[in-house]
């Protein structure tokens, strides 16, 4: 799969460097998604391995009581990275303009991007350099919501339904030979029964794509 020139297009189309100049320490996302995100966290990384946090900020969802050898943090705004208390190290890259990462071949055990895939304008590039910073069983977890900044949103993510973005994932991972065949995990909020009747929303729905490089890839 690749996404056609109109696909890729945002809204605003001016450098994403001067959208993310300030910082925001807030949470994309609330407080269950948080903790399911950090619960497969637990349940699918192993300590003392290495992490990529892709496009991170100043909060990791990592599990307080996991430690790691490395965690190396990239973003677009330096002030969030270096607050961000489970980096070891970070760079400050646009992915839009410039795809390769500046991190060796199979030096990963995670690569992980949390609520913030809608935003990666050309990803079979980046599906590629993940594929290649992970080693051989390494996982990659790109999990999301039903929130983004809309402007900034690719068309292929804004125009197309929850399940329409499952599939968009799916068909980005499966644009690079050698990972295997993604699991996807959708839930929708838990909302009470009462809250339910009285017709009231629940919270934000989660989503995680999960695929590893192939073991067999030396
Ligand atoms: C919604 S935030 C999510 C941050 C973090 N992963 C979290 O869970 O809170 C989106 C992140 O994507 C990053 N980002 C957006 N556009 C980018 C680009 N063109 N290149 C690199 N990073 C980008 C920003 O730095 C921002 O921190």
């Amino acid at each position: 799969m690749r996404l056609s020139p109109d696909q890729r297009t945002k809204l605003d189309e001016t450098n994403d460097a001067f959208f993310y100049e300030s910082p925001r320490f807030v949470t994309h996302v609330d407080d269950g998604f948080i903790q399911q995100l950090t619960d497969l966290y637990q349940a699918r990384l192993q300590p003392n391995t290495r992490i990529l946090d892709l496009m991170s900020s100043w909060v990791s969802h990592l599990p307080d009581e996991m430690a790691f050898t490395h965690v190396e943090g990239h973003g677009l705004n330096a002030e969030e990275l270096a607050r961000n208390p489970r980096l070891n190290h970070y760079f400050v890259q646009n992915l839009n303009q410039e795809p390769k990462l500046p991190l060796p071949d199979q030096s990963f055990d995670a690569v992980l991007n949390t609520v913030s895939v809608q935003y990666i304008q050309y990803p079979e590039a980046i599906f590629s350099e993940i594929h290649r910073v992970l080693k051989p069983g390494g996982v990659a977890i790109i999990s999301f919501s039903n929130r983004m900044f809309y402007q900034k949103a690719i068309q292929a993510w804004r125009e197309g339904s929850e399940a329409d973005r499952v599939k968009l994932v799916e068909g980005y991972f499966a644009s690079v030979p050698g990972f295997t065949r993604p699991e996807v995990i959708a839930r929708q909020a838990q909302v009470p029964g009462i809250m339910q009747l009285l017709g009231m929303g629940g919270g934000d729905p989660f989503y995680a794509v999960i695929a590893e490089r192939d073991k067999g890839q030396g």
